[in-house]
């Protein structure tokens, strides 16, 4: 099973060249679907102008496929921003951020026209929460948005050991089944020391490849 899991990743990743257009800035994710999407974009580097990554991981992929990483504040926006997911429900809706990079991704997606989500079929569910969502917070917060968590009915637990490339930490919530993301991606983005949460729910993505099978 793992075997067909990483070759639905690699297909996913090619077959997401499709939707880089000629010139353009790509936006780029993280994570082990996304490395597929990186060597394929090599092959096509000539092509495009250059990528904005999503983190330190991504960058030094890109840099050595000689692919020029551009800062987002110079780009504008981007037409097309390409990264997997932890979890992906019937509506595009995501789980984000088991590598913790969720809040460059965010950033990135949000600076694009077109999200392009590849994953396998394993992240597919029917509601998001299987999967612990993460929640990345400044780490003098970490506990009081913890207690906000358990009065919201979720288990936090602290990544111990991880800080993310901004120097923040991850909680990763586990025991919720997400009836509405959307309304709990608003609730947790306004406690106060929450940088981003996992949730991509009021911007969920736009097409979804399982493999090279858009959903
Ligand atoms: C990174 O923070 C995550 O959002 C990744 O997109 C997610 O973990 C998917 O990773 P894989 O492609 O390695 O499964």
């Amino acid at each position: 099973a793992s075997n067909d899991t990483a070759a639905q990743k690699r297909l996913a990743g090619e077959t997401a060249i499709r939707y880089v257009e000629e010139g353009a800035v790509v936006g780029v994710g993280t994570g082990s679907t996304v490395a597929y999407f990186i060597d394929a974009l090599a092959t096509v580097k000539e092509r495009i102008r250059g990528a904005v990554s999503s983190s330190e991981q991504s960058t030094a992929q890109l840099r050595k496929h000689g692919i020029e990483v551009l800062d987002l504040n110079a780009t504008g926006p981007l037409a097309l921003y390409v990264d997997g997911a932890d979890e992906c429900d019937p509506h595009k809706r995501l789980i984000k951020g088991g590598g913790a990079a969720l809040t460059r991704e965010k950033i990135v997606a949000e600076a694009s026209a077109k999200f392009v989500c590849i994953i396998d079929a394993s992240k597919r569910v029917d509601v998001l929460g299987r999967f612990p969502l993460p929640i990345e917070v400044i780490p003098m917060a970490r506990s009081l948005v913890g207690r906000e968590i358990v009065a919201l009915g979720g288990n936090p637990v602290w990544r111990d050991g991880v800080v993310t490339d901004n120097g923040n930490w991850i909680i990763d919530v586990h025991g919720w089944q997400i009836a509405d993301p959307v309304a709990l991606e608003r609730e947790l983005n306004q406690i106060p020391g929450v940088v981003a949460v996992g949730l991509f729910a009021r911007r969920p993505a736009d097409v979804v490849l399982v493999g090279d099978r858009e959903m």
